[in-house]
C-alpha cells in the first residue's frame, strides 16, 4: 500500500481547496504519521498514540470539503460522520460506537471486493467451465451397459471424444461472444430472504447482530430455476465463484487490523454536541454524547459483529464552525483528547475569485458543462469573475458570513435567465462580463433587505 508524502497530500488537496494551508499541512502530517508509526519497531509502536485534530473555522470555508477529499486520497479506512447524529447511550438512536462498526463494515466490504478482484481470473475460468456444463449437459461414458442406466436416468449420453471437441467449439464461441443471445436454464440463489420482522430492542441492533444473516444460514438455501441469457449467466457465475474463492475469515482479520492500525474517523459538526449552560431536553443528551466519545477517542474495545475492535490507534479528526460556542465549551476531558487545534481562515474576495475558477470542479466549470449540454457556450471574463468574488465578500459582510457557499447563491442568481432560456435560446455563445454581473446583481446587493432574502 503506497502512502503519500505530506507534500503530495497537500498538493492533491490544493487541486480542490483554495487556501487553508495550515489545515492541509496538519492533516497531511497526521496522515503521514500513521504510515511512520506502522514502520516503527513493534515495542514502541503501541506507545505512539495518534494526535487527534480539531479543525475550527467559520461556516463554508472548506472543513467538510477537506474531509471529503481526504477520504478519496487515503488508502486507510476512513469514515466521515456527523457528531450531531448520535445520541447518548440509553436514548433511542445511534450511539457513538456505531461509527466504529460502520467503519469496520466499510473496510470489510472494501477488502472483500479487493480480494474478489484478485481471484477474478480464476473465478472466470471456473465460471466458464460451469457455463459449458450447462450448455452441454455432462457427458457420461460408461464402459459397458452403464450407458443404459444413464439413459434410464434420463441423462443424455454423448460420445466422450466427440463431446470434448464440441465443448472446445462451444468454448471458442463463448469467448468470441457468439453465444450471447442463447439462453440457459440455471439455478440462481434467491437473494430475497423471506421477510422476517424483527422487533429487536436497540441492544441487538447496536451489537450489529444481523438476525437475517444468522437465520439465513439455518434456512435451506433458496434457489430458483431461471432462464438467463448466456452473458448474464456468466456474470452471475463469476460472482458466485469469486465469492466462494474468497476466504471471509481472512478478509475480516485484515479489515479489523486495518481499522485498528490506520483507521480514521472524521467527526464533523462537533460543535453541535456542545450543550449550553443549564440546558434542557436535547442539550442534556448532547453532553452525554461527548462523555460517550471519551473512551472511544482514548482507546477502548468496541464489540462488532466481526468481533472486538480496539480504537487505541484510530485517528480522530473533528471539525466545527464554533459560531455560538467555543472549543473550550466542550467538556475538558474531550478537549484534552484533541491536542491539535487548527484554525481555518475566513475567506475574502481573492480566495473567492480563485475558488470560482481554480479547483478542478470549480463552479464556473460546472456551469459551463451544464450549459454545454444544451448547446450553449458560456464564458466568463476575468473581470466578471473578480466582480462576483467582490460582491460575494460584500454580501457576506453585510448579512451573514456563509463563506464560499455565497458563491453558489450568487451564481444561481446571476445565471438565472440563461439557465431558464437555454433550451430555447438562439444564442449559442454567451459571454458574461463585468457589466452583466453588475446589472444582474447590483440592485439586489445594494438593497440590504432584498439581499438578505435573495442572495
Ligand atoms: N477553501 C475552499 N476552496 C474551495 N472550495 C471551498 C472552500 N471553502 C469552501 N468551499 C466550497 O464551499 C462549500 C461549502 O464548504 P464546506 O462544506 O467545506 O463548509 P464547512 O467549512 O464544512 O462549513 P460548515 O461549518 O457550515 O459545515 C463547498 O461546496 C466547497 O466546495
Ligand atoms: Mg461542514
Amino acid at each position: 500500500m503506497s502512502d503519500l508524502k505530506p507534500s503530495e497530500i497537500v498538493k492533491e488537496l490544493d487541486k480542490y481547496i483554495v487556501g487553508q494551508h495550515k489545515a492541509k499541512r496538519f492533516v497531511a502530517i497526521a496522515l503521514r504519521n500513521r504510515w511512520r508509526r506502522r514502520n516503527v519497531p513493534e515495542g514502541l509502536r503501541d506507545e505512539i498514540a495518534p494526535k487527534n485534530i480539531i479543525l475550527i473555522g467559520p461556516t463554508g470555508v472548506g472543513k467538510t470539503e477537506i474531509a471529503r477529499r481526504l477520504s478519496k486520497l487515503t488508502h486507510s479506512p476512513f469514515i466521515k460522520v456527523e457528531a450531531s447524529k448520535f445520541t447518548e447511550v440509553g436514548y433511542v438512536g445511534r450511539d457513538v460506537e456505531s461509527m466504529i462498526r460502520d467503519l469496520l463494515e466499510l473496510t470489510v466490504n472494501k477488502v472483500k471486493s479487493d480480494e474478489q478482484e484478485a481471484v477474478r481470473g480464476k473465478a472466470g475460468e471456473m465460471a466458464e467451465e460451469k457455463l459449458l456444463d450447462l450448455l452441454l449437459p455432462q457427458s457420461v461414458s460408461f464402459p459397458t451397459g452403464g450407458e443404459l442406466n444413464a439413459i434410464a436416468d434420463g441423462q443424455t449420453v454423448v460420445d466422450a471424444p466427440a463431446s470434448s471437441t464440441t465443448r472446445e467449439k462451444l468454448r471458442k464461441m463463448l469467448r468470441e461472444n457468439k453465444l450471447n443471445d442463447r439462453t440457459v436454464d440455471m439455478e440462481v440463489s434467491d437473494r430475497n430472504m423471506p421477510v422476517i420482522e424483527v422487533f429487536s430492542n436497540v441492544g441487538m441492533e447496536e451489537l450489529g447482530i444481523n438476525l437475517k444473516d444468522m437465520l439465513g444460514g439455518l434456512m435451506p438455501k433458496n434457489t430458483k430455476r431461471r432462464k438467463l441469457k448466456v452473458s448474464e449467466a456468466l456474470d452471475i457465475l463469476v460472482q458466485e465463484e469469486a465469492q466462494a474463492l474468497v476466504d471471509m475469515e481472512k478478509v475480516v482479520k485484515t479489515a479489523v487490523e486495518r481499522v485498528e492500525q490506520s483507521g480514521i474517523v472524521f467527526l464533523d459538526e462537533i460543535d453541535k454536541i456542545v450543550g449550553k449552560d443549564g440546558g434542557h431536553g436535547p442539550d442534556v443528551s448532547r453532553e452525554g454524547v461527548q462523555r460517550d466519545l471519551l473512551p472511544l477517542v482514548e482507546g477502548c474495545t468496541v464489540m462488532t459483529k466481526y468481533g472486538p475492535v480496539k480504537t487505541d490507534h484510530v485517528l480522530f479528526v473533528a471539525s466545527g464552525a464554533f459560531h455560538t460556542v467555543k472549543p473550550s465549551d466542550l467538556i475538558p476531558e474531550l478537549q484534552g483528547r484533541f491536542p491539535i487545534r487548527v484554525e481555518l481562515n475566513a475567506l475574502g474576495h481573492e480566495e473567492f475569485r480563485r475558488i470560482l475558477v481554480e479547483p478542478k470542479n470549480s463552479l464556473v466549470l460546472q456551469y459551463i458543462a451544464l450549459l454545454r449540454t444544451e448547446g450553449v457556450d458560456i464564458a466568463f471574463t476575468d473581470e466578471a469573475v473578480t466582480e462576483i468574488a467582490k460582491i460575494a465578500q460584500e454580501v457576506n459582510e453585510m448579512t451573514e458570513n456563509i463563506g464560499a457557499r455565497r458563491l453558489h447563491t450568487l451564481m444561481e442568481c446571476l445565471l438565472e435567465d440563461v439557465l431558464f432560456d437555454a433550451p430555447d435560446t438562439a444564442e449559442s455563445h454567451i459571454v458574461i462580463d463585468q457589466t452583466h454581473v453588475r446589472e444582474k446583481l447590483k440592485d439586489i446587493k445594494e438593497d440590504e433587505d432584498l439581499s438578505r432574502y435573495i442572495l
